[in-house]
């Protein structure tokens, strides 16, 4: 598996990141991504949950699980979900522990910044690797009343800079930069040795990361500015299914070749 410090080694060249959240889909990303991450997204993409804040410890163990026994190449990073992390940096050393025992992980997420450096300190003094996440968080959302775009006024670009200086001193091994525009991406992304991985930032950041669900068109409802539809599954298994349902119908499915025969 590749490991965050051959991740934290890529500043300066590209890193193609997805989210994954199941055996199948892991094994067929894993080929083509330096990493895959289990993100809380998983509430939404897959439960239908409208945000990311219903997300347990349990579930992204789960997550986690499934994506590991695709044996992948690409370094499997998960998220720590909503109300693990924020209480303490030994709750945060519990719960990390906890995904990387049960899951066997390369290292965890955690959204935050100047706020969160004591408690990323902590996990890297506990051997635990950990990819930073800053810009727009979406576990604050309810707190800041929607997903916001970050840095166009001058307080958000200096907190912007003070997050990711503060992530990386804590010893973050990249960070991810979610929801910012170009030039703030690109002065973090000249003023970090670790790599930056964007999110709706801009090609200025060292790698990119999409929700996979996201880019293969299997998302019919609102898809963000940023995503780049590389597909349309969706309406794939649309005429998959229309196709089924009409064989079923008229008998057409299954054919002789389908079935079974012995004697009678
Ligand atoms: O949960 C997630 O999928 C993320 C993104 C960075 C894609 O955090």
């Amino acid at each position: 598996m590749n490991t965050p410090e051959h991740i934290r080694s890529h500043k300066n060249k590209p890193l193609v990141c997805l989210t994954a959240y199941t055996t199948p889909m892991a094994k067929i990303l894993d080929k083509h991504c330096d990493v895959l991450l289990v993100g809380d997204s998983v509430g939404t993409v897959l439960y239908g949950m409208e945000n990311t804040l219903g997300v347990t410890l349990e579930m992204m163990i789960e997550h986690g699980k499934a994506v590991m026994r695709s044996q992948p190449s690409a370094c499997v990073i998960v998220d720590m979900p909503y109300g693990t992390y924020e209480d303490s940096p030994d709750q945060a050393l519990k719960n990390a522990t906890l995904i990387l025992k049960e899951t066997s992980c390369a290292g965890v997420k955690l959204e935050g910044g100047v706020e969160m450096a004591k408690t990323i300190a902590h996990l890297i003094g506990s051997n635990i690797p950990v990819m930073g996440h800053i810009g727009l968080q979406p576990q604050s959302v309810v707190i800041e009343g929607g997903y916001k775009i970050k840095g166009r006024t001058n307080a958000e670009i200096s907190k912007l800079l003070d997050d990711a200086k503060a992530v990386e001193e804590a010893g973050a091994f990249s960070v991810v930069i979610e929801g910012t525009i170009e030039n703030v991406a690109r002065n973090i992304t000249e003023i970090l040795n670790i790599p930056t991985i964007g999110i709706g930032a801009s090609s200025a950041c060292d790698g990119q990361i999409l929700v996979t669900h996201d880019m293969l068109g299997l998302i019919t409802d609102h898809v963000p500015k940023f995503v780049k539809k590389y597909a349309d599954l969706a309406t794939e298994i649309d005429k998959a299914v229309e196709n089924y349902a009409q064989d079923v119908n008229s008998r057409a499915f299954p054919e002789e070749k389908h079935i079974y025969k012995g004697q009678s």
